[in-house]
């Protein structure tokens, strides 16, 4: 192995020693999420021999029934984070409540958010997973820690990432120094650093939505999709190419490579949802990894990172990718004169 290859270890120690830029109690938190994220690697990989594949026969409390790996994923991201002393506490899309560090371990400053699973229909079709994490401070004004400790806006993250387990497995990570790409390297054991300071192009011909929602979108949606469908016979003057993978980790990841832009619009079927995808698990690390990778994320009329959570589960209208794209169609948002997300 050449001696130039950067570790997630040995980057995060430089990004420590540059200027301080995270703390020593950050540097473990990311090391042993991606060290659970290695396992659950391991368990994905081995899938119907592992005997991990199909459902738990149990619900979350967003109604939606739960895999199995949705659950092996969640408590793996808890054994492995409880006991370290860097943790206050832990929130998962798969669980109620959040997760306070028992006591008989010593309590950190932060507080982790994640989607242990992402892309669970995929599971059983062998089509690439993943999982997204957020990180906060604590408030310090306080002892002890409650739900309301969850409820701050993205632009407070102190890191972000998510790990897609597809032909490779790949961590993408952001500490606010730009995006840094890991990928895993089996016989090691380690993520080496295969690529850093990720850009997005700003202009793209590519979008990734589900198309089967169409008639349940609004206008502005609307609008902005058929402009890319009429290609170079429309206003756009260009023909455009589509993707879905019903995984958002893939669907980011592909983004984040090679540009595009990825929605997840409010849609009629459930009116009084802003969207399908959740603020604190998903909306907001994508946010920010797109944003330091210099594209933009919007719920159409307000960046994410800006959006003031009122409870944990709370999900959001997602537009993320290409700078110019999310800003027309952000723009079209507005000149329809919707206000709200
Ligand atoms: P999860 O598996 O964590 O519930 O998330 C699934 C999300 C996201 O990954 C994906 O983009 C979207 O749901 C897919 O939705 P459709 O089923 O509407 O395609
Ligand atoms: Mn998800
Ligand atoms: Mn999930």
């Amino acid at each position: 192995m050449s001696s130039h290859h950067i570790t997630l270890t040995r980057y995060l120690i430089e990004q420590q020693r540059a200027g301080g830029r995270i703390h020593g109690q950050l540097r473990l938190l990311i090391e042993v999420v991606a060290r659970a994220c290695k396992t659950i690697s391991h368990a994905v990989n081995k899938g119907a021999l592992g005997g991990v594949l199909g459902s738990a026969g149990s619900q979350n409390v967003q109604g939606e029934v739960q895999k199995k790996l949705d659950l092996i994923a969640n408590e793996v991201l808890i054994e492995a984070n409880e006991w370290g002393g860097h943790l206050a506490a832990m929130a998962s899309e798969e669980m109620d409540t959040i997760y306070t560090v028992p006591n008989r371990y010593p309590q950190g400053e932060y507080l982790l958010m994640f989607d242990p699973l992402d892309g669970s229909s995929n599971i059983d079709v062998n089509v690439s997973i993943g999982t997204i994490f957020s990180v906060f401070k604590k408030p310090e004004d306080h002892a002890g820690v409650t739900e309301q400790d969850f409820l701050q806006p993205g632009r407070n993250q102190v890191a972000a990432g998510y790990c897609v387990y597809g032909p490779q497995t790949t961590l993408a990570l952001t500490v606010g120094d730009g995006v840094a790409l890991f990928t895993l390297d089996r016989e090691q054991g380690t993520f080496v650093l295969t690529q850093d300071q990720v850009r997005i192009p700003e202009d793209t011909r590519e979008f990734a939505i589900n198309m089967s929602n169409q008639r349940h979108w609004a206008p502005p949606v609307r609008r902005y999709i058929d402009e890319c469908l009429q290609g170079r016979d429309g206003p756009r003057g260009k023909d455009f190419n589509m993707r879905w993978v019903a995984s958002m980790v893939a669907d980011v990841h592909r983004i984040l490579m090679r540009g595009g832009i990825f929605m997840y619009p409010w849609d009629q079927r459930e009116p009084g949802k802003p969207g399908k995808l959740r603020l604190l698990y998903e909306a907001n690390p994508m946010a920010w990894l797109v944003e330091q990778a210099g594209g933009s994320a919007t719920n159409g009329c307000q960046r994410i990172l800006d959006v003031q959570p009122q409870k944990l589960h709370e999900r959001v209208a997602v537009m993320l990718g290409s700078k110019n794209e999310v800003e027309r169609v952000t723009g079209y948002h507005r000149e329809a004169g919707q206000t709200q997300g």
